[in-house]
């Protein structure tokens, strides 16, 4: 259907009201958060880059360890000649080390960032020449809705990497891998495992500060949105690990008396209060394996680092 003129604006206007409504209803709740979609935009989505280079940040290295180590087994549980759906492709150098090896018909790199996603895609398309590129710029967080064009692709490979699914509370996680078997694909995903706290909290508290840039980052991003007047300075990075639920909690926490004000509202923290911005859980080999059976796969193959720090995981459904 051909579309209405102005209607991309009107979108767009309506994502805009959307995420002010979204922020708004963060800011005010007792206990304050902010989505962690927030942390990405250009600036955001290049820390992020600066974070999976650290060396207290072991996940990127092992699962690229994984894919150096059981790429030919990789391959061969996943098949040739498949879609593959990139979800939050960011700077594309995850799945540009595996295409040589998985040998995708179609490549998809999908992510929120979307400027940053057309410039990470450049180089890859005068690497792979002959492999169709198609970017799409979508906020999946909610639910995944995919382009017509990919709907009717045959063998579709969702890769899920950088343990990304472990952002999602566990109802969400499960909504969203529900919701890829309802599509009707495979599954490649990378989930970090429960280890030693010293090692987990270390990967997000590095010693340059780089995480909490990140974290602090999305308070500027959304000054922009929402109009807020946030003070950087009043705040500071907060990770631990939360045992009794398996997860890495990051906060940013007001060291002093505050109070935060946008068009038509206002918010005061005292001192020590704090905003939620992520939660990051970790995974067993048998949690996550009784996760991807509860979404609906059934054949299950993982793999690991020799350090055994981190999980891949094909799940399929036949
Ligand atoms: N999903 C990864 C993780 O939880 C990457 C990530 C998301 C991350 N948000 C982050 C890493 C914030 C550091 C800080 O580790």
């Amino acid at each position: 259907m051909p579309r209405a003129a102005g209607e991309n604006e009107v979108e767009f206007a309506t994502a805009r009201d959307q995420a002010r409504a979204d922020l708004i209803a963060g800011l005010t709740r007792p206990l304050a958060g902010i989505s962690p979609k927030y942390f990405y935009d250009a600036q955001g989505s290049k820390l992020f880059e600066a974070i999976c280079a650290l060396d207290e940040y072991y996940p990127t290295r092992c699962e690229h360890e994984i894919f150096r180590l059981h790429g030919p087994a990789i391959a061969e549980a996943v098949g040739q000649g498949t879609a593959l759906i990139d979800l939050g492709a960011g700077n594309c150098e995850k799945a540009a080390s595996l295409l040589g090896i998985l040998h995708p018909r179609i490549y998809v790199p999908v992510d929120i960032s979307v400027g940053f996603l057309h410039q990470s895609v450049a180089p890859l398309r005068h690497a792979f020449p002959r492999l169709a590129i198609h970017p799409v710029g979508a906020d999946f967080s909610e639910s995944l809705i995919l382009p017509a064009f990919l709907q009717a692709q045959p063998h579709k490979l969702f890769f899920y990497p950088g343990s990304s699914l472990g952002n999602f509370s566990p109802v969400q996680a499960l909504r969203f891998l529900r919701n890829i078997r309802e599509h009707g694909g495979d599954l490649l995903i990378g989930l970090d495992r429960v280890k030693e706290i010293s090692v987990l909290e270390s990967a997000y508290n590095d010693a340059l500060g780089v995480t909490a840039a990140f974290n602090l980052n999305s308070l500027r991003h959304v000054n922009q949105i929402l109009n807020t007047d946030f003070n950087l300075a009043n705040w500071s990075h907060h990770a631990f690990f939360n045992a009794a639920q398996n997860r890495i909690e990051m906060h940013l926490r007001a060291h002093r008396a505050c109070c935060v004000t946008w068009p038509g509202g206002v918010r005061e923290f005292a001192a020590g209060d704090s905003i939620h911005t992520e939660n990051s859980y970790k995974f067993t080999l048998e949690s996550a394996t009784e996760l991807l059976h509860r979404a609906g796969f059934t054949q299950i193959t993982s793999w690991t680092d020799p350090l055994q720090n981190f999980l891949v995981c094909h799940a399929r459904t036949d």
